[in-house]
């Protein structure tokens, strides 16, 4: 009997695991992270300051909202829908004793109202920016900044862009 419900206990998981990584890729973008040497200039170019609430749609390891929290008092907010990294960017905030101005949601950010946001930080996909774009024109309010790591937001002029050879490039959005 313990042996049938550990297999299912293994067997949910794995679904768990592998079904919403499949489910995120499908629905936005694949678990991907950043890379290490360009959160600083995620930064800079966000530049967030302490009165900002902060989202990261697509969470992921969490490495961004933790990099957010260090550099300031801002509240952040990152919403994954994948469990093993969600799952893991949850251990790390609280290993780190990360404030409750942090937290990681499991959930769709695509059907979450993005209105309280005054900073967003994005690395997806062209077909992801393209569905955002017009929950971005509806939802966000004027002068939130938007900061997106490698694909442009459709039809959006970028108000900045960091661009550095053999690199990434990193648009800056400023809903006007
Ligand atoms: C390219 S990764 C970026 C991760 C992280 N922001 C970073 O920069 O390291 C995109 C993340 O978005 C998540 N994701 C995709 N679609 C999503 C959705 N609709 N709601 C929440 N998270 C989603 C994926 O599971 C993945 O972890």
């Amino acid at each position: 009997m313990l042996e049938l419900l550990v297999y299912i206990f293994l067997l949910f998981m794995i679904l768990l695991v592998f079904g919403t990584a499949a489910y995120a890729g499908m629905r936005a973008s694949p678990w991907v992270p950043v890379f290490k040497r360009d959160i600083e200039r995620v930064l800079k170019l966000a530049d967030v300051k302490d009165n900002d609430m902060v989202y990261d749609l697509g969470s992921g390891d969490g490495r961004i909202v933790i990099a957010i929290a260090h550099n300031s008092q801002a509240s952040v907010v990152g919403f994954e829908i994948s469990f093993l990294p969600y799952l893991w960017s949850k251990l790390k905030i609280l290993f780190l004793g990360l404030p409750q101005r942090v937290e990681v949601r499991f959930g769709d950010f695509l059907s979450r109202d993005l209105s309280q946001a005054s900073v967003i930080f994005c690395f997806l996909t062209p077909m992801a920016m393209k569905k955002l774009s017009p929950k971005f024109r509806k939802e966000l309010k004027k002068g939130t900044r938007i900061i997106s790591y490698s694909f442009k937001i459709p039809d959006w002029e970028p108000t900045m862009i960091d661009r550095l050879d053999k690199r990434m490039s990193i648009y800056k959005y400023v809903v006007d």
